[in-house]
């Protein structure tokens, strides 16, 4: 047997719960493996990570994805028919649409939508006591998001639309009622989403060319034919809901300021330092765990036989902290990215790869965008204070967040 590979006898589904983000660097890391055999659920899985782990998972030649994601997640998380269960062409087709977006034009609209937000809720922070940044900012973002994609979305509305959104990110790796009610939430979100694309194909709703929405209603598939409604809200959410959970990087990133406020000073004089933070922020802290593909014929890769169809996760957590890549990767140092080169399959925490071929985020720059523009506004914009709290983390909350939210107080516009 090679040395480089280990397995699992037993299931390990409740070490999976518990470990959280640490399962498979536990298994890994410490034991310097390519590859690590385990049983979830019942079925065999290789686990997988660092950058040639990395390299294979998106070997599109290799791994397939129809058929990879759990049913209870695509209910909640992705809604079915999406992007995210595509292989081939037409996944090349899907994901050409959402790429369609993401043009330097519309990355500055982005910025400058974040930024004027902020600044409408800076001013109503103004008065209040305390401000729970993570609570605010999922609102906050859930309008940037709409006004950003052409969705409309009346004052009134925003708390339910938030509260929605947030359900589907937060409640797919739960079990009961917080389960249920995130599958609640999608249905919801999608009945909404719905109608008003049928609004805009009904020429009710006015949409300007290269929003999402507009290209959401109007895109033809591979075949000539628009999207069925059904999917078309499926793949705007696609777009609004991450946009949301953006928010998390923002706690994180308030925390990182909180912890070493040397880089809150640093990213007031700097755009370029602004850039390097939010990338510590993006490889640091815990977000997507893992993701799964499936085998598509049998080979062999550093001793191991995958067999054809059978699960593969790549440890997305684990591969932003490994070693091998990374100089002291527990340590939060955004100079290290001060002469980073930018590789595909290294910084992964929205997927690595090639956006147009392989599964990658579409939204990375968009989240860089909106990462830069609320950094910059939170050291340069505003003073504030952030009272004694509980902002740890635990690793084995899938997602996790720092626990008290980020309390600030006495946020002041300068
Ligand atoms: C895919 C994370 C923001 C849209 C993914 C994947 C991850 C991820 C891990 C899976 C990659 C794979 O399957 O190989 C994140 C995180 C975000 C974020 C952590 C920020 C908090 C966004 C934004 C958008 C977006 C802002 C849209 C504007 C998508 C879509 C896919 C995707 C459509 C599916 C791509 C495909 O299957 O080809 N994201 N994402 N994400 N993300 Fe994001």
């Amino acid at each position: 047997m090679n040395v480089n590979v280990a397995k699992d006898r037993l299931d390990q589904t409740i070490s999976l719960v518990r470990e959280g983000y640490a399962f498979i660097p536990n298994r890994l890391h410490s034991q310097h493996l390519d590859v690590y055999e385990t049983k979830l659920l019942g079925q065999r899985i290789a686990l997988i990570g660092g950058e040639e782990g990395a390299n294979l998972f998106y070997d599109s030649s290799r791994m397939k994805r129809n058929g990879a994601l759990p049913k209870p997640v695509l209910k909640t998380l992705f809604g079915e028919g999406g992007v995210h269960t595509k292989d081939g062409a037409a996944h090349a087709h899907r994901k050409q649409l959402f790429m369609s977006l993401m043009t330097p034009d519309a990355l500055r609209r982005l910025s400058n939508l974040t930024t004027a937000y902020w600044e409408e809720y800076a001013m109503k922070w103004e008065k209040q006591r305390k401000v729970v940044l993570y609570d605010e900012s999922r609102e906050l973002l859930c309008q940037v998001a709409c006004d950003w994609a052409g969705i409309p979305l009346g004052k009134k509305e925003v708390e339910q639309r938030t509260e929605d959104l947030s359900k589907m990110i937060d409640g797919f790796s739960a079990l009961g009622p917080k389960h249920i009610e995130s599958r609640r939430a999608r249905n919801r979100s999608e009945k909404w989403i719905r109608s008003i694309i049928e609004d805009v194909r009904a020429n009710k709703l006015e949409t300007r060319e290269g929003s999402a929405i507009h290209e959401m209603a109007f895109h033809l598939d591979e075949n000539g034919d628009r999207l069925d409604t059904e999917i078309a809200a499926v793949e705007l959410l696609n777009v609004i809901r991450p946009l949301v959970a953006i928010s998390k990087f923002l706690a994180f990133g308030a925390k990182a300021y909180a912890d070493y406020p040397e880089t809150r000073e640093k990213t007031k004089e700097s755009d370029e330092y602004i850039l390097r933070f939010a990338q510590e922020v993006r490889r640091y802290y815990p977000f997507a765990p893992f993701l799964g593909a499936k085998v598509k014929h049998d080979f062999t890769w550093q001793g191991y036989t995958f067999r054809e169809n059978q699960l593969v996760m790549i440890d997305l957590f684990g591969t932003n902290h490994d070693p091998r890549l990374w100089e002291n990767p527990d340590q939060f140092d955004p100079d290290r990215f001060k002469d980073w080169k930018g590789g595909l399959f290294d910084l992964i925490p929205q997927g690595g790869g090639d956006y147009y071929d392989g599964h990658r985020c579409p939204g990375e720059w968009p989240t860089i965008e909106v990462l830069k523009a609320s950094f910059g506004y939170l050291s340069r914009k505003i003073d504030y204070k952030v009272p004694k709290q509980d902002h740890s983390y635990s690793l084995s909350k899938m997602p996790a967040l720092p626990k008290s939210g980020m309390i600030l107080k006495k946020v002041r516009r300068k």
